[in-house]
């Protein structure tokens, strides 16, 4: 047959690249930290999810260094086989005295959890309630269920309790309901309002799963996350899932909950079971990320006081931040291309800002998402601020 097997690899990048579409990486050269090296060029760092710095914290080296030396470059196998060493156990111990909850497991990603768990959650006969802005690993792990779907409306209770009314009226009832919301979302930098979702999830016999990706590290006393933030009643949150691949600096994903859950989340989600676990020394720099965060409270402090100096004087300029409530700032600017060209200027001037465009966002809601760090000093914040307004003047955005 006259078929060319591989012609669509570069047929649907082309098109990417005609669309202005394909990602251009940019590359590091040396650590994640407020000033760093990117494409030759030292820049301040605006578009990480390292918080607070912790990706370079002495302590975290150390242990990783430790880790190796004491456990090797890998863990030589799957989790439930041989892969399991007492760092993971000890990291799950750790982390689940951290968040208040009784027991915790770690993935290797927190794409890994999402995508792994959700599936076994729901399945036929079950229903998933999803907020219509969730992440993507939340919409993959959705598509992997067999359960049915329903999306509500961003953060609106008013809609999710519509949707959950319906999803009770349908003959036959669900088995079961998953209602799913991400904790902070990614693009805005808004709050889910998880205690009203908590309060119908309840009222509706329904599972209640929240990625607290973004808020671990962030929000609640010392970083616990959303659930500490709006001192909910830890059972009515089943599953607080979570990574160690942003405040905390490393990389895996996590859920915390009850016993019961875990012993299900390890027996039943494929992610855990049959992809390898995590090396020595990523387990020892979680280990240590979370002593960082239960002993050094000051980290968590400075990203506060970052986020509030940096929004005001954005906003004060002219600036539209959106609904952002959290050190993730979006700087709207409306079109792709001015997003994109801002991006550009702002690297010119030594800042490394992305553009958010079409089809992360709407094609009206193109922006350049900046992300606070615990490290930055209030001259680096200054810095940047006066780059924006340069920019942002030139380009007509202010
Ligand atoms: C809301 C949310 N959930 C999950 C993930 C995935 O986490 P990880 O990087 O650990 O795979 C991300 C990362 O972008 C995220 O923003």
């Amino acid at each position: 047959m006259d078929r060319d097997p591989v012609s669509f690899l570069s047929d649907e990048y082309q098109e990417l690249v005609r669309n202005d579409l394909d990602w251009r990486i940019k590359v590091l050269q040396g650590p994640s930290t407020p000033w760093c090296n990117v494409d030759g060029k030292k820049v301040l760092m605006l578009c990480s999810n390292n918080y607070l710095g912790l990706s370079n914290h002495p302590r975290l080296k150390e242990a990783a260094i430790e880790a190796i030396r004491s456990h090797g470059a890998g863990s030589g196998s799957v989790r439930p086989i041989a892969g399991t060493m007492d760092l993971h156990t000890e990291l799950e111990r750790r982390l689940a005295r951290f968040k208040g909850a009784e027991a915790s497991l770690v993935y290797q990603t927190g794409f890994a959890a999402n995508a792994g768990l959700i599936p076994q959650l729901a399945g036929k006969g079950d229903i998933i309630v999803s907020d219509e802005l969730n992440h993507g690993s939340i919409i993959d792990g959705v598509r992997l269920s067999n359960a049915e779907r329903a999306v509500y409306k961003h953060s609106d209770t008013a809609d999710l309790a519509k949707v959950l009314d319906e999803t009770e009226r349908r003959t036959p009832s669900p088995r079961r309901i998953l209602v799913i919301t991400d904790g902070v979302f990614s693009m805005d930098g808004d709050v889910a309002p998880l205690a009203e979702i908590a309060k119908l999830a309840s009222e509706h016999g329904a599972m209640l799963y929240v990625d607290d990706a973004h808020g671990e590290g962030v929000l609640g006393e010392g970083g616990r996350g959303i659930v500490d933030h709006f001192h909910l009643d830890r059972s009515k949150v089943h599953v607080e899932m979570g990574t160690f691949s942003k405040a905390f600096g490393v990389v895996g994903g996590h859920v915390s909950g009850s016993r019961d859950l875990v012993n299900f989340a390890c027996n039943k989600s494929r992610t855990w079971l049959l992809s390898g676990s995590h090396p020595p020394g990523v387990a020892g720099a979680c280990i240590a990320a979370v002593d960082v965060l239960e002993s050094e409270p000051q980290h968590v402090k400075s990203l506060w006081d970052n986020t509030v100096y940096f929004k005001k004087a954005m906003r004060d300029l002219g600036f539209d931040t959106g609904h952002s409530e959290t050190p993730i700032i979006p700087v709207m600017v409306g079109e792709s291309s001015v997003a994109k060209k801002l991006s550009d200027r702002l690297f010119g001037e030594r800042m490394f800002a992305l553009p958010i465009v079409f089809p992360m966002v709407a094609k009206d809601k193109a922006r350049i998402r900046t992300i606070m760090n615990a490290a930055m000093r209030r001259e680096d914040l200054d810095f940047a601020i006066t780059a924006f307004e340069k920019v942002g003047r030139e380009l007509g955005i202010i």
